[in-house]
């Protein structure tokens, strides 16, 4: 889909979308484009009213979107706006549409920033994952080729919305990694996209299992042992501050290319979801693609641990003991709990490595986020107030609400193992994410971090405003913006 803007101007033929703030209703603008306005349309947000084009044109369909109060307007809601926009045309089976934008004068932002954002809505909204599909009459597909977006400030809003074209493609790359099955998306496969993406500037390592054998990354290395495939830590740094030697920030992410549960095996329904077991990892591809194609001005490290969780002859039993790089013994008493134990080396190879100002890790981590916030809300863990506050501000500005929980002692003494320093699950009942999440902390050291449980949002049974059901992106949008807002200028 082509998103394209041009002065103002009343298309004669085709498509044309007028969007209108309820004040503006009745006005001489609105007249001059249509021969009456329809009773029931009150320009209220999200609304979406057909009308009748003016006798001298010969157009297809008008189309009158409500854009609601001046006052109200904001970027979340025009994004809003825009994807059901989107939506309703595509529904309707159309190529191509010119969206007029005259009405946003005095309202609490710019018609250049209400139109980019228009935009922005209706491009993440128009994800497709159809590749495998070889019936062409089957294959979904949007059916729009070219969005024109009509004001008199179109170099503005081509201008701010090239900026958020950047941030769309790392969310669809994201999307694309969690929707790809793991037979294709193969921890190799896998690593070797993470290279391709050196094109744009980014520092692609790559750990083998020997390297990381050699690092001592028994807890991660333990996941994997029932796998055919090699287990990996792929590395990427976006050096774009002036200094150079700053400490980065780092984020971390679990790539759990498929998680069967193990020999802790999950039981046969829904079991195809957990190819999206690596939703962390790809929220943190997609934000380090966004920070190497915007060139963004600051250091960030990405650090992801991809490996395949399969039962086996060679797999770890429930009851074994392993070695973190921390040196901390841990007790594999459910190898379904297997994220915490790839994340437990990422965190502390992470800290010891590269010293960050921060660490934030994404997670679909456990089931139990799902039961308290369902698809809703992400899961916000954090050793430090300022970080989860930032974290919380900026997924407000991007609409990937995150939920603070607790992490207390009582919570953590639950890891407590009678045979080593901790067990990979909790010893009561309840809490799950929230001991999920204290595991985390035992290898962070003093260093700041939060971890984001999205088992709930990474990929989703229905839509929501801005994407399609299945993978949704989640992260990518939101620590972009956590990045931008605290840590460039
Ligand atoms: N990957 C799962 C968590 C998950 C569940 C993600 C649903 C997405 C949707 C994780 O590895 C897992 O299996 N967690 C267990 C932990 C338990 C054994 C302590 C869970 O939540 O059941
Ligand atoms: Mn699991
Ligand atoms: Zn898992």
């Amino acid at each position: 889909m082509k998103i394209s803007f041009s002065k103002l101007s009343f298309p004669n033929t085709g498509v044309a979308v007028i969007a209108v703030t309820q004040e503006n209703v009745n006005s001489e603008t609105l007249a001059k484009f249509i021969a009456k306005s329809p009773a029931k349309f009150k320009g209220k947000f999200g609304h979406i009213v057909p009308a009748s084009p003016p006798q001298e044109h010969d157009l297809d369909l008008i189309l009158l979107v409500g854009l609601g109060k001046k006052t109200e307007i904001s970027t979340a809601r025009m994004r809003k706006v825009g994807a059901n926009m989107m939506k309703c045309l595509n529904a309707n089976k159309i190529a191509e549409a010119s969206i007029i934008l005259d009405e946003g004068k005095n309202a609490s932002l710019g018609n250049s920033t209400i139109a980019a954002h228009l935009a922005y809505g209706a491009s993440l909204r128009a994800y497709t994952f159809n590749k495998y599909i070889t019936d062409k009459k089957k294959k979904k597909k949007i059916s729009i080729k070219e969005l024109n977006f009509r004001l008199e400030e179109s170099d503005i809003a081509a201008s701010i919305y090239q900026g958020l074209d950047i941030i769309k493609e790392g969310v669809f790359y994201a999307r694309d990694l969690v929707s790809e099955p793991a037979n294709i998306l193969s921890t190799e496969n896998y690593a070797n996209r993470c290279e391709d993406l050196a094109a744009l500037g980014l520092k692609v390592q790559v750990l083998g299992e020997k390297e990381m054998r050699k690092l001592g990354m028994g807890s991660l290395l333990s996941v994997g042992l029932g796998s055919a495939m090699e287990s990996k830590l792929v590395v990427l740094e976006w050096n774009g501050a002036e200094d150079k030697k700053e400490k980065p920030l780092a984020f971390i992410g679990k790539g759990v290319v498929f998680d069967t549960g193990g020999i802790s095996l999950k039981p046969p329904p829904n079991m195809g979801d957990m190819k999206s077991d690596m939703g962390g990892s790809a929220a943190v591809v997609g934000l380090m693609k966004v920070l190497a194609t915007r060139n963004a001005k600051v250091n960030v490290v990405g650090v992801i641990g991809l490996v395949e969780n399969m039962p086996s002859g060679t797999a770890q039993r429930p009851g074994d003991i392993v070695t973190s790089m921390s040196g901390q013994t841990i007790e594999v008493l459910n190898t379904d709990a297997e994220g915490r134990l790839v994340l437990a080396d990422a965190l502390w190879y992470t800290k010891e490595k590269f010293n960050p100002k921060l660490m934030v890790n994404l997670a679909t981590l456990t089931g139990a986020i799902v039961v308290s916030l369902a698809d809703i809300y992400a899961g916000l863990f954090s050793n430090d107030d300022a970080l989860a506050n930032n974290l919380i501000e900026a997924g407000c500005d991007t609409g990937e609400k995150l939920w603070r929980f607790p992490l207390v002692d009582e919570y953590d003494r639950m890891l407590d193992s009678p045979v080593a320093d901790m067990q990979n699950i909790g010893n009561g009942r309840g809490a799950g994410s929230i001991t999920a999440a204290q595991f985390l902390k035992r290898f962070v050291g003093n260093a700041k971090w939060a971890h984001l449980d999205i088992a709930g949002v990474a990929m989703i049974k229905g839509e929501n405003d801005l994407s399609p059901k299945g993978a949704t992106g989640f992260g990518v949008r939101l620590l972009n913006s956590f990045v931008k807002s605290n840590f460039e200028k």
